[in-house]
């Protein structure tokens, strides 16, 4: 593998930005000083992708681009991947990391829409709604209280608090829910929820439970026959989380049994890859059931905040070398380089790279005015702000040392 580096001035900085990302985070980087934006609002063919991204130090891609170990290897100068989107199974993220190319995304940035839009199933579901509507839309006048109640006093039980399921709760809160919650680990309750010792106790306390817990090993699955027997009669269930956690045929037998008395869906075990393809599950055509085709987060806001938060990320491992919030590589968070000049040094993780970094350091007389270093086991980061007025003939040095990957300054 060839050592990549660059120490450029911003305007020869070039970001490329597929799949129309939103302008919000195309501002943001203008305003953080780079000119050299060039926009796509489509996902290129690969053979097409691997022409156009020759010359880019920055991509933006969202969940459409594909990055192989191929087409990174066509990507000479790439610097940083900015995924503008939630999941990063796009991208090839050993091989970016093997190539000294930090991956970003925006996690959490869609967190506030899922809440919103459970908290509006729960009052929802409470009030028989998905069996009424359906209903009125075949000439049916279901008029009448029964299975009917406000959401006032009831019990929320949340499976999975984290940032979804811990705003959830004092979204619920504001209604005048009781909160009840179970995780996995020790979570600090926000205002009057009351932590439980285990998912039991929430399954058989709650009258609508709420699932927000990632897919693992252990979630699989995790609500099935077992677990939906333990829920109160006439109870309610949420899933907005991963489509497999829950046992739908378990689910459709509950709902058509009239055990459970609605649930709301929007993530499921095989789901359409496009709008062309046809929509299965055993839940279609249960009128007590809302259906949603995996929205949860799917919003103008989350959007916007989706292109922020990522584009603030890039910006700042281009300005300042931080790589906190990177999906594949070692995190290091950066105070600013004042005075001294920063350098960067990517490197396979062998013994006795940082020893031969500081001895290049050293060879040359020059005062290191701090050094942080984070590694995995592959590839290690480190980040040196040196008191030099040689920046490149340093980094020239570096780059000899065999393990190198890339080196980098900043101006
Ligand atoms: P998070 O990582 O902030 O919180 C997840 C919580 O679940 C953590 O506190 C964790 O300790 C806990 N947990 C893990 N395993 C558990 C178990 N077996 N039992 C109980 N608790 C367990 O995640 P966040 O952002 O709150 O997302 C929650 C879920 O929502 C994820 O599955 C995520 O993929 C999904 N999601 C769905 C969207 C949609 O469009 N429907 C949009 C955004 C997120």
């Amino acid at each position: 593998m060839t050592t990549r580096h660059h120490s450029l001035a911003k305007n020869k900085i070039k970001f490329l930005m597929l799949e129309g990302i939103h302008a919000q985070g195309l501002d943001e980087i203008r305003r953080s000083g780079y000119q050299w934006i060039v926009t796509e609002a489509q996902a290129p063919p690969p053979e097409q992708l691997a022409e156009m991204i020759e010359d880019v130090h920055f991509l933006g891609i969202r969940s459409r681009t594909q990055l192989s170990a191929e087409l990174l290897d066509r990507a000479r100068k790439l610097t940083a991947i900015g995924c503008f989107c939630i999941g990063t199974d796009q991208v090839d993220l050993t091989e970016a990391r093997r190539r000294g190319i930090p991956v970003f995304n925006a996690p959490y940035a869609n967190t506030r829409s899922v809440a919103e839009l459970v908290l509006a199933e729960i009052i929802l579901l409470m009030r028989g709604i998905p069996a009424r509507n359906a209903g009125a839309h075949r000439g049916q006048w279901l008029k009448s209280a029964r299975g009917s109640h406000e959401v006032r006093g009831k019990t929320l039980g949340i499976l999975g608090y984290g940032h979804i399921g811990s705003q959830l709760g004092i979204l619920a809160e504001g209604l005048g829910m009781r909160v009840i919650y179970f995780d996995i680990t020790a979570k600090l309750p926000l205002g009057n929820a009351e932590p439980r010792t285990s998912m039991e106790q929430v399954l058989e306390q709650a009258d609508v439970v709420s699932i927000h817990v990632p897919d693992t090993a252990r979630t699989r699955n995790m609500i099935d026959e077992q677990a939906l027997a333990r829920m109160q009669p006439g109870a309610h269930l949420i899933n907005a989380a991963r489509g497999r956690i829950v046992d739908i045929p378990a689910l459709a037998a509950a709902l058509r049994d009239g055990r459970l008395a609605g649930a709301a869906i929007d993530v499921f075990p095989a789901e359409p890859k496009g709008g062309d393809e046809v929509f299965e599950s055993e839940l279609r055509g249960m009128d007590n059931v809302l259906l949603t085709p995996h929205i949860g987060g799917s919003t103008q806001e989350a959007q916007q905040n989706i292109a922020l938060d990522v584009a603030v990320k890039l910006v700042r491992y281009s300005d300042n070398g931080s790589t906190m919030g990177a999906v594949n590589f070692p995190e290091v968070s950066l105070p600013d380089h004042a005075s001294a000049r920063r350098i960067m040094h990517i490197h396979r993780n062998e013994p006795g790279v940082l020893q031969a970094v500081n001895g290049v350091i050293s060879g040359a007389s020059i005062n290191i005015a701090a050094q942080y270093l984070q590694t995995l086991p592959d590839v290690g980061y480190v980040v040196m702000d040196l008191e030099t007025d040689d920046a490149p003939a340093l980094v020239r040095e570096l780059d000899r040392i065999p393990a190198t990957i890339r080196t980098r300054f900043l101006y």
